[in-house]
């Protein structure tokens, strides 16, 4: 900048600067040309009042302060026009029948599906991938499929009323030793029977769904749970199938380097039987997965296959704890209260 700059043309200019900002601003017809004449003159970056001011320091020192004082008043003047101009063109918004036709449009909320439904749909998907088709069974279920075919004896303490859910208006019998016959499914194991019942082998499902425990309820428990029970029977099926198919569908779930571990343990109706634990992120904490095991001939037999010509696994994970790890959520009452606060997240 030149240093020896005149007093005289700087204030001319800004004398012009002047004019010409009164009349973009004050004539401006709409709140875009507004913005645009602000960006101009006002703008703190590269707008015309700037650059004048950084004219000041090419002044020599003894004008400096009337071309401060001209300035001054300028940008006051022009600062002030923008507030008038802005207040009456937002006065002259379109308006028709009371309504502001120039506003944009208000976008509807839509709704989405719940964590657990999209959780239900994926592992279906990559179910399906594996070849598993998708079988189905009711909520109320008798004691058969809940647990005679399944080779749980009548002494057996999972039949405990007091862990289960039996509909007392299904009484067989009459009088002091009337039993229920029919219950809230305890479990999704009652779809294998159902399944093989219906058809011979090969078999290959999955079956989703609600399960009923009264168990009480706590970050981990609910009396209402969902399971994904899977059934595999065919000739020479092994237990290195069942460890492959889950190994597998726990890296597509749950991403490639989740942990997973198998512990021996027992269920009536697999032998030998598994627990799947899963590693959960950022505690070294294993969490229980669900159940596994091969399939005992017992209820091989049970539904007319021959134990001899064929072999199967079976498995039913808890859908809650795939969906909670997956997602990070650490508490399964979440799922259930229905606020869109902490549904919208997903
Ligand atoms: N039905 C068992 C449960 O609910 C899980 C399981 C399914 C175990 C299939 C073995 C085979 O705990």
């Amino acid at each position: 900048m030149n240093p020896t700059d005149s007093l005289e043309s700087a204030l001319a200019d800004l004398d012009s600067l002047a004019s010409a900002g009164r009349l973009a601003l004050d004539g401006a017809g709409d709140l875009a040309l507004l913005e645009a004449a602000r960006i101009e003159f006002l703008g703190q970056k590269q707008g015309r009042l700037k650059s004048a001011q950084e004219r000041l320091k090419a002044l020599e020192p003894t004008a400096r302060k009337a071309y401060g004082q001209r300035f001054n008043l300028v940008k006051g003047e022009l600062e002030a026009l923008l507030e008038a101009s802005r207040e009456r063109l937002a006065a002259k918004a379109q308006v028709v029948d009371g309504i502001d036709v120039a506003l944009p449009g208000i976008r509807p909320v839509l709704g989405h599906r719940h964590p657990l439904t999209q959780t239900t749909e994926e592992l279906t998907e990559i179910f399906g991938r594996f070849g598993f088709a998708v079988a189905r069974g009711p909520e109320v279920e008798d004691l058969w499929h809940n647990f005679d075919a399944l080779n749980i004896p009548q002494s057996h303490p999972a039949r405990d009323p007091i862990d289960n859910f039996y509909l007392s208006s299904a009484r067989g019998g009459a009088g002091l030793h009337e039993r229920p016959w029919a219950m809230l499914r305890s479990q999704t194991s009652t779809v294998q029977i159902r399944v093989m019942e219906s058809q011979p082998p090969p078999v290959r499902i999955i079956a989703i769904g609600r399960v009923y425990r009264p168990d009480t309820v706590d970050a981990t428990h609910s009396f209402m749970f969902h399971q994904i029970e899977g059934l595999m029977v065919q000739k020479g099926v092994t237990m290195a199938d069942l460890k492959s198919v889950l190994s597998l569908f726990a890296r597509a779930y749950l991403g490639e380097d989740v942990k997973i571990r198998f512990r021996p343990s027992f269920f009536p109706f697999t032998e030998p039987s598994v627990e799947v634990d899963m590693l959960w992120h950022g505690k070294a904490r294993w969490v229980e997965m669900g159940g596994a095991g091969m399939v005992d001939p017992n209820v091989l037999r049970a539904v007319g296959y021959d134990p001899e010509e064929v072999s199967g696994f079976a498995f039913g994970l808890g859908i809650e704890r795939l969906c909670m790890r997956r997602h990070g959520i650490d508490d399964i009452r979440l799922l259930y209260q229905n606020d869109v606060g902490f549904l919208r997240q997903f």
